[in-house]
């Protein structure tokens, strides 16, 4: 793997691989001294076209855990908004000796472009590019999926697959690259997904998707599910009206109070609810839900700094597990804690 631009084409081999490897990392931050020397003298750039909070920050914990050094570039108050291309952007910092480029975009395929080019010389890592593929956020959705199915099932994260977990991805379908790199990563591992929206929220196409899809979230979640991913609706990315109002929104999309208590009728105790964030709390999901026991929405930021480091560590410091292993004895022999 030299890049890691897209789940679609991630093989299953290097998905587990890569979720392992973060099992390993995730070990590491459970220790007082949060840091490895595996990547010292590497420099990690964040190159960041559109705001982020969490997807930034939690790059740059990783970078500086594996002992990069880490640059951040935000496109707002830079040459960029003096209108410098990308090219111009990428080559300058290859001239500042950039082994990694963590770039997020607003225009879908920005980063297939950086990688297929000479532009730079370095491993190429998507944040997120437009409505497009977010990998990195669907492989830190499945490393808490996956432990929390292991738990279920009494058995070890390591090396396994998500097959027969029935996940419900709900929302803005339309505009979400979490949803489009969730259906591709969910489906290599071999879990059972059912997408959610209002029609006018689905992509053109989506029936040749790897997932079911449903109008209505009762009769899907009547059905039984292991996760709910509620996604948030992306305003700024509307540019025309998708939904009536927000209250018919989330009375018939979002997961509200009445949700959450069907889920204890229905006898679903082990149904975990997911967001990525950033939460429009009270539009697609509830302040009971997305505070409730069942959310792993700050398990998921947790271990996306797992996942992070994993990705930066296997791009930049070997392909395979085998030549992994040598700087990964760093992490210790601490099993990983028991929560999501
Ligand atoms: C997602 C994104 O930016 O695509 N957020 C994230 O990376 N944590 C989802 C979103 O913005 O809704």
């Amino acid at each position: 793997m030299r890049h890691l631009l897209s789940t679609e084409d991630l093989s299953l081999a290097n998905a587990v691989g890569i979720l392992d490897t973060a099992e390993e990392m995730s070990a590491v931050g459970e220790r007082e001294v949060k840091k490895l020397p595996a990547l010292r003298g590497r420099t990690v750039v964040n190159l960041f076209f559109e705001d982020s909070t969490r997807t930034r920050i939690s790059f740059e914990a990783a970078a500086k855990r594996l002992s990069a050094d880490v640059i951040n570039f935000a496109a707002k108050g830079s040459s960029v908004s003096k209108g410098e291309s990308l090219k111009d952007t990428a080559q300058t910092l290859s001239a500042m000796g950039a082994d990694a480029v963590v770039i997020r975009h607003w225009a879908s395929g920005a980063p297939h472009r950086l990688a297929a080019t000479d532009w730079i010389d370095a491993a190429v890592i998507n944040a997120g590019d437009g409505t497009h593929e977010h990998p990195t956020q669907a492989l830190l959705d499945a490393f808490t999926m996956r432990r929390h199915w292991a738990r279920l099932s009494g058995t070890a994260s390591e090396g396994a697959d998500l097959k027969g977990m029935r996940v419900v991805i709900a929302g803005d379908v339309l505009h979400s690259r979490v949803a489009r790199s969730n259906v591709w990563l969910l489906r290599t591992l071999g879990a059972d997904v059912t997408l959610v929206a209002p029609p006018t929220l689905l992509p053109i196409g989506v029936e040749k998707w790897p997932c079911r899809v449903s109008y209505n979230l009762d009769d899907t979640l009547a059905q039984g599910a292991d996760a709910v991913m509620m996604l948030r609706v992306q305003g700024e990315r509307m540019n025309a009206s998708f939904f009536p109002t927000t209250r018919e929104y989330s009375r018939r999309w979002g997961f509200g109070d009445t949700r959450l208590q069907a889920l204890d009728n229905l006898g679903m105790k082990d149904t975990i609810i997911m967001h990525p964030g950033p939460m429009n709390r009270g539009l697609e999901i509830c302040a009971a839900a997305a505070d409730s026991p069942r959310s792993t929405v700050l398990a998921q930021v947790r271990n996306g700094v797992s996942v992070r480091m994993a990705a930066l560590y296997l791009l930049l410091s070997g392909d395979t597990r085998t030549q992994a292993a040598p700087a990964l004895a760093y992490a210790g022999t601490h099993s990983p804690k028991e929560n999501n």
